[in-house]
């Protein structure tokens, strides 16, 4: 089953604030429900953590990470998506392919770091090895005896694949169902991302190039890292830097799938400070209405997407454990923003959105302690800032069966 049929999207209305600001209506009723729409158990207990493993993140397409680890043929990286260990392989195609990181003798993970392999990658216990598309290449001393035939059946004995599809610099996979026809999974992915490839039309992705990138291992369950993601209530106590209290106000929510959501700060970009004399070149052809906007959006579970006029920020994450997410955060800009005389302005912006993303993790630890506390039972979203969060946590709770 894929996200894109496991759920009933049914739009929502919208009605605007006393500010001018588009609030999405949403599951919550009053301001004072008493009630969390998960219960604080979910964030804390491995048995709610090895359900959501299997109904959230092994269930449709998931953010598994980026196509940058394997720029090269040979490349392979191996990964962790709903407690599978998996492997991303740059073929000798330049294809990006996706497998379970489990050897066809005795199941032995190939890797657990990064490598950079010439033509195949081998099993350290008993050397079978496997092309880079997957394929059994060799198992010595199978019978026995020397020999370079291949035993019977090894067409069957390559690496199990992974459905796959590359977005913007992201792999993505399926472990739910096995696309025979990858050009089925690219129509199903396609489906998939059809909400927020429509509003990004004007960028062209296939330019983007790193500016920099870094990982976050953080004790916290992963769902608080959506939650906060989504909250923008916090920004001007929190983020300060991030702009005049009047544009972190200044923000819409934004519902355009039950599995895409987020908002749109329509001045986000305003008002900053410069961060260097050389602005950088935009990411496509940038609508003039949209050169100061900023949106933000959960591809739901576990990419959460950053984009403005000239910068495009990723942060993927693997749900490691019910009280550890790791996230992997990368900064893109245009390809010609990666000349040397830009070089200022690109390090000015990785350090602020680097430094924006560490002012949140003392939150986040301190959320993660709270959910230890009978009262994170009784907790009160506000309607006028936490509808696109209880959207959220009611695909949450609809999916790993809370309601
Ligand atoms: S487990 Fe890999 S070759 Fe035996
Ligand atoms: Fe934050």
């Amino acid at each position: 089953m894929t996200i894109s049929d496991s759920v009933t999207a049914v739009s929502p209305t919208d009605h605007v604030s006393a500010a001018g600001n588009r609030i999405v209506s949403g599951p919550l009723q009053s301001d004072s429900s008493q009630r969390a729409l998960i219960p604080a158990r979910a964030y804390v207990g491995q048995e709610e953590f090895d359900l959501e493993q299997e109904r959230i993140f092994s269930s449709g397409w998931v953010w598994a990470g980026f196509a940058h680890w394997v720029d090269e043929p040979g490349k392979v990286h191996p990964v962790t998506v709903g407690g599978k260990p998996l492997l991303i392989i740059r073929g000798e195609d330049e294809q990006v392919r996706v497998f379970h990181n489990s050897c066809r003798h005795r199941g032995m993970a190939m890797l657990d770091e990064p490598a950079k392999v010439r033509r195949r990658i081998q099993c350290a216990y008993h050397c079978w090895s496997y092309n880079l598309d997957g394929s059994l290449h060799a198992t010595p001393y199978f019978k026995r005896e020397r020999t370079r035939a291949l035993p019977e059946g090894a067409d069957d004995l390559g690496l199990l694949a992974v459905s796959s599809r590359v977005w913007a610099g992201m792999v993505f996979v399926n472990l739910a169902t096995d696309f025979a026809d990858t050009d089925a999974a690219a129509a199903d992915f396609a489906e998939m991302l059809a909400p927020i490839t429509a509003r990004w039309d004007h960028v062209d992705f296939d330019r983007i190039h790193l500016a920099d990138e870094r990982e976050f291992d953080i004790a916290v369950n992963w769902k608080l890292v959506v939650e906060n993601f989504l909250d923008f209530y916090h920004l001007p106590f929190i983020h300060p830097q991030v702009g005049p209290v009047s544009a972190s106000l200044d923000v819409d929510d934004v519902w355009l799938a039950d599995h895409i959501i987020g908002g749109m700060y329509p001045r986000g970009a305003a008002g900053k400070t410069a961060k260097s004399d050389e602005s950088l070149p935009f990411l496509g052809d940038v609508p003039v209405e949209r050169t100061e906007s900023q949106d933000i959006f959960c591809v739901f579970p576990n990419a959460l997407l950053f984009l403005e006029a000239d910068w495009f920020q990723v942060i993927g994450f693997d749900a490691a454990a019910p009280d550890r997410t790791v996230e992997h955060m990368a900064i893109f800009v245009d390809c010609d923003a990666a000349a040397e005389k830009y070089g200022p302005a690109r390090k000015s912006l990785t350090n602020i959105l680097f430094e924006v993303n560490e002012q949140d993790l003392p939150i986040l630890h301190r959320l993660q302690v709270g959910r230890h506390s009978p009262a994170s039972d009784r907790t009160n979203l506000v309607t006028h800032w936490d509808q696109i969060t209880a959207h959220f946590q009611d695909l949450v709770a609809r999916k790993a069966g809370y309601q």
